[in-house]
């Protein structure tokens, strides 16, 4: 008896780390009328997928017009959601796979300290805008100087090496 309950132990902490890593795609799958998602996971439900393109939307200050061909305003908006036909939809594909892997393949990696590592999202750059907004740093205070570009400033002690 206490074996079984062992190995069920061992089971559930199994089962909780595979739901874990498969978060974003939940086994159960509604989306049947979605036929071209290259990037995100098919087994996405209709929900999580609209609720995903209002992020998309929100993060780049935007409508879903700018990634959809729009067929009819009238009486009410309709779009051909599966054409690629728009560039910015192939874009925000790439864009899709970019944060994927930044998030996957580095910041993952970081060690995790207070409430762990941010994750990078489309609003991390893009915030409500199409084309994020470029910043260049001020130089700092009590200073007059140039733009870092047209005469660099001087670098402050680089930090100390392992
Ligand atoms: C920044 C660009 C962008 C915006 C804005 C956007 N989408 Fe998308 N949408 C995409 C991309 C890219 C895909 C394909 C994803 C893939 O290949 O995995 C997609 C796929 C879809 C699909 C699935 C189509 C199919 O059958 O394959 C639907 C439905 C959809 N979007 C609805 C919306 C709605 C509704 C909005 C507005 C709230 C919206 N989208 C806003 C980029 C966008
Ligand atoms: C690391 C910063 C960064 C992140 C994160 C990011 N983008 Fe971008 N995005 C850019 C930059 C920079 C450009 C402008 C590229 C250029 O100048 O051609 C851009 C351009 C775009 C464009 C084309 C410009 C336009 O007129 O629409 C789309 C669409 C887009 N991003 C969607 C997304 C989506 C969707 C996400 C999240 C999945 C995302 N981006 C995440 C930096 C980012």
């Amino acid at each position: 008896m206490r074996r079984f309950a062992l190995v069920a132990i061992i089971f559930l902490i199994a089962g909780c780390t595979a739901i874990r890593q498969q978060k974003s795609m939940p086994a159960k799958s509604d989306n049947l009328e979605f036929h071209n998602l290259q990037v995100l996971s098919p087994n996405m439900t209709h929900d999580e997928l609209i609720a995903t393109m209002r992020g998309y939307a929100r993060s780049l200050g935007t409508r879903c017009e700018h990634c959809h061909v729009q067929t009819a305003t009238e009486p009410r908006e309709k779009f051909d959601f599966p054409s690629d036909a728009k560039p910015e939809k192939k874009i925000a594909r790439t864009m899709m796979q970019m944060v994927q892997a930044v998030n996957a393949n580095y910041i993952s990696t970081l060690p995790k300290e207070g409430e762990g590592p941010q994750t990078v999202s489309c609003a991390t750059c893009h915030r409500g805008h199409t084309v994020p907004e470029k910043w260049t740093p001020p130089a700092p205070e009590g200073r007059r100087e140039a733009p870092p570009a047209a005469q660099p400033a001087p670098v402050p002690p680089p930090p100390p090496q392992p």
